[in-house]
């Protein structure tokens, strides 16, 4: 695999509803960071083209569906999220492992979440889960792994332990906050210096870059702070 470089390596999640926006916001990061994130509110509001447009644009695609279903339907709709050209794809480990084995293919890195960056140890717990995030987290990476998947996406709290439990499996970190910027509704945050320095492959980052009155400068600024 080709080395890395800085800028590869900074996933920018455009949660947006207008196509304008999005496009606008494609085009102002072209070259500033390796992948666009296309989530639930941009899929929803535009529908498959907006992957076509944002892939047209030169852009890889990170199509974050979290998708979660009986392993027939999940398959499925993994295979039509690869069949757009997206280059990453969410699923939720807590599908279980019939469902991990049926969406890990080949050509699309199918991206295992393990517990959401919103999430602390409390609403765990209130959920049912028993165990604190980073327990469950390491032992959602390892069945992710276990179960053919390249890659999890976890908190930037939990990637040093993921990384010494599963060793190469790739890790995309979202809740990542430049010092002085809102956490919004992000629980467990970490700068992204200090992300890549606990081994995360990718950050995400979304509002801090897309609400920035520069996204593009915003963006360029948080690859200098790690490269
Ligand atoms: O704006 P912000 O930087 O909080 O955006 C983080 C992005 O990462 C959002 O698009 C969110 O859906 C996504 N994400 C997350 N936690 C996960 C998985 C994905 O925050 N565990």
């Amino acid at each position: 695999m080709p080395i890395m470089q800085a800028t590869d390596r900074l996933i920018v999640a455009i949660d947006r509803s207008n196509r304008d926006d999005i496009l606008r916001l494609a085009d102002a990061l072209h070259g500033a960071a390796g992948v666009l994130k296309i989530g639930l509110q941009a899929f929803v509001a535009n529908g498959p083209s907006i992957v076509h447009e944002v892939t047209g644009r030169g852009a890889k695609v990170f199509l974050d569906l979290k998708i979660h279903d009986i392993p027939n339907t999940a398959k499925n709709a993994v295979a039509e999220a690869s069949s757009l050209g997206a280059a990453m794809v969410t699923v939720h480990t807590a599908g279980g492992e019939a469902m991990l084995r049926a969406c890990a293919i080949d050509s699309t890195l199918i991206l295992g979440v393990t517990i959401l960056t919103s999430l602390d140890d409390a609403e765990l717990q209130r959920i049912g889960f028993r165990g604190t995030t980073l327990d469950n987290a390491v032992r959602l990476a390892k069945l992710a792994q276990q179960s053919g998947l390249r890659g999890v996406v976890a908190s930037p709290h939990e990637v040093a332990a993921i990384r010494e439990a599963c060793g190469a499996l790739k890790l995309v970190v979202p809740g990542i906050r430049t010092d002085g910027s809102e956490a919004g509704d992000q629980r467990r945050t970490m700068t992204p210096a200090a992300a890549i320095a606990a081994g995360a492959d990718y950050i995400v980052v979304g509002r801090p870059i897309t609400d920035a009155s520069d996204p593009r400068a915003a963006a360029l600024a948080i690859v200098d702070s790690f490269a």
